[in-house]
């Protein structure tokens, strides 16, 4: 969390500053700064948004053509003006921004005060700045020897930006498992946490890995190792047009991210289904085709939103590939002692590609001998790096903190993935395949055909955004969405919500229900409808409000629930790319007439690298 952005090169730095600090905004947004340098080294930060940032550095100066800003999640130190980065050493020389945590702060900062340093903020980043400038005092170093130095003494996770007012020329960055990209531009040089403040100015980019520090002056780059040793940067193109960037006419990122759903699905088959040979290919994971055959289990590990597109994932393989697979939070199964063995094969889904947990998963799974598969959005991001092998979502930037379509190619990527690995077990027929890829070829049509119950989706928001209280229900596969579909509207709109299998209900959630209670069911026609109408008629015989999601053409439903909201009949295995389409417009719409931030809601953070 936190996004930072740096520049120098020959351009006024602030507006790039600002304008990469609003992109990054789905970082983090609870307070934001710059500093720059022009004759002297200057510093504005403000609780708050970027905009308010913008509002209260407006009558300054805000001239230089090197700089940087951050927008804050706080970890250490409550969201407030004093613990907003930049922060700034004892001299006032040098200034620091920081995404990630410095786990040895405490001791570093009793040592340093004990020596006299005074500091003016709760936070580790300013500890950090004070060692810098401690070294530099005590061994005479200079400043790029003093960074490097003070960054083998810290213990934790770290995307710096130093800027000092004795080198103004000089930007020196450096990253330890928090995400860094460098554009390289003709003359000048930008930083950021990724690629998206750079894409308009230069698509060559530079991922920095960790434990590298770059110093960057307007006409030369240099990166070395923390050990001092020079590396050899590889320069990467990026594949990122600008107006994937922009709201493009929707009132917010989330709605067209969630209009974009018919596009990101067919970006994400594109060339990997080949419905009338019956064929799934994965170049991503090609070379690991003998492997597969043999594999034990699967164990899926991810946060949040792609956790549940891990469980539709274990429904997916374990009915067509017949591999056992285990679906586990990364924050848990890192900290355990999971028994895994080389013929296991660990699946890592992240969108971002940067979740703190999911990437220590993966450490422990690798050192454990497990081969490992990354289900990632972000290209060029930390998980894929990390993993021996991948499939990328190709969904595009998703900017709204809510996930939604990333889940969705999420859940595609998935399913390719069962189809090929049952295909390469042999554990499902040709003919068959033929006749799931040709179903699944045609879900891009049907999800725009789900998108179209919009209106009708705007009364029921109407008649529950005051609830307090919403259950959400499914079995089978549509579990998952259900949770899924809680997820979506605690996230945005700030309602208790709760998804559970359907028939778990009688063991808990059933006291909940009165006539205050909305619940919402997947009930689409597959093998468990007839157990699932069996649960509604239980929640209506307790006088629970009913909105349920039905196939096409359903009546049944119909005559007991008080609102439906139809999807299109698609086979079973299809059904969550559906399903979820109306939970994601519900939230939506019901956070939206609770004048709720749904881009940018409350506490949360798009992309978590912290633990
Ligand atoms: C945060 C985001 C969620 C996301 C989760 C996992 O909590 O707000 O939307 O699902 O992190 O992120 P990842 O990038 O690993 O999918």
């Amino acid at each position: 969390m936190c996004g930072i952005v740096g520049y120098i090169g020959f351009r006024d730095a602030y507006p790039i500053i600002i304008k990469g600090l609003h992109r990054l905004e789905y970082r983090g947004y609870d307070s934001a700064g710059v500093s720059l340098f022009d004759k002297e080294l200057k510093v504005y930060k403000k609780a708050g948004k970027v905009s308010d940032l913008e509002n209260f550095v407006k009558d300054t100066d805000l001239g230089g053509t090197i700089g940087m800003g951050h927008t804050r999640w706080a970890t250490h130190g409550a969201p407030s003006d004093r613990n907003s980065h930049p922060h700034s050493s004892g001299n006032r020389k040098l200034t620091i921004i920081h995404n990630g945590i410095i786990e040895n702060y405490g001791i570093i900062k009793e040592t340093l005060s004990n020596k006299g340093h005074i500091f003016k903020s709760d936070t580790d980043t300013e500890v950090l700045i004070h060692l810098v400038e401690d070294i530099q005092e005590e061994t005479g170093l200079d400043l790029r020897e003093s960074v490097r130095v003070a960054l083998t003494k810290v213990v934790g996770a770290y995307a710096i930006v130093i800027m000092s007012a004795d080198e103004p020329d000089l930007l020196i960055a450096a990253r330890k498992g928090s995400p860094m990209v460098i554009g390289v531009g003709k003359g000048e040089y930008f930083i950021a946490s990724d690629a998206t403040p750079i894409v308009e100015y230069t698509k060559n980019v530079i991922y920095l890995n960790d434990n590298e520090v770059a110093y960057l002056r307007r006409e030369d780059l240099l990166i070395k190792n923390i050990d001092n040793t020079v590396q050899t940067p590889y320069i990467h193109e990026l594949d990122l047009q600008l107006e994937m960037l922009e709201k493009g006419g929707f009132d917010h990122f989330m709605l067209k991210e969630i209009y974009e759903q018919p596009r990101s699905i067919r970006d994400c088959m594109r060339g990997r289904i080949y419905p009338q040979e019956g064929k799934v290919q994965l170049g991503g994971i090609k070379e690991y085709t003998e492997k597969l055959k043999n594999i034990d289990r699967i164990i899926i590990v991810a946060c949040g939103t792609s956790w549940h597109a891990g469980l539709v994932g274990e429904y997916l393989i374990e009915e067509y590939a017949r591999v056992p697979v285990e679906v586990e939070y990364a924050s848990e199964f890192r900290y355990r002692n999971p028994i895994i063995s080389e013929k296991d094969l660990v699946i890592a889904i992240s969108q971002s590609g940067e979740t703190a947990d999911t990437m220590a998963a993966i450490e422990l799974a690798k050192e454990k001998g497990a081969t490992i598969f990354g289900v990632c959005n972000v290209v060029g991001a930390s998980i894929p790096r990390t993993t021996h092998a991948g499939v990328y979502t190709h969904a595009g930037p998703e900017i709204g903190v809510a996930s939604t379509k990333a889940f969705t190619a999420q859940v595609t990527v998935l399913t390719l993935m069962a189809f090929y690995i049952a295909q390469q077990r042999g554990t499902i027929t040709q003919s068959k395949l033929i006749e799931y890829l040709t179903e699944l070829d045609s879900i891009p049509e049907l999800v725009e055909r789900a998108l179209k119950s919009t209106d009708h989706i705007k009364e029921i928001a109407e008649r529950f955004k005051d609830s307090t209280n919403c259950l959400f229900l499914g079995r089978g596969s549509s579990f998952p969405v259900a949770l899924e579909g809680a997820l979506k509207l605690k996230e945005i709109s700030y309602i208790h919500a709760e998804g559970y299998p359907a028939a778990e209900m009688k063991h808990g959630p059933i006291a909940l229900i009165d006539d205050d209670m909305p619940v919402v069911f997947i009930a689409t026609k597959d093998s468990s409808y007839e157990k699932v109408i069996s649960n509604i008629q239980e929640v209506k015989a307790r006088k629970g409000h009913v909105i349920a999601i039905v196939t096409e053409g359903d009546t049944e439903v119909k005559g007991m629930a008080d609102f439906v909201i139809e999807i299109p009949q698609t086979d079973q295995a299809f059904v969550p790319l559906l399903a979820t389409i109306p939970l994601q417009l519900l939230a939506y719409h019901i956070a939206v007439m609770r004048g709720c931030n749904v881009d940018q809601p409350r506490n949360l953070a798009k992309s978590v690298t912290v633990e």
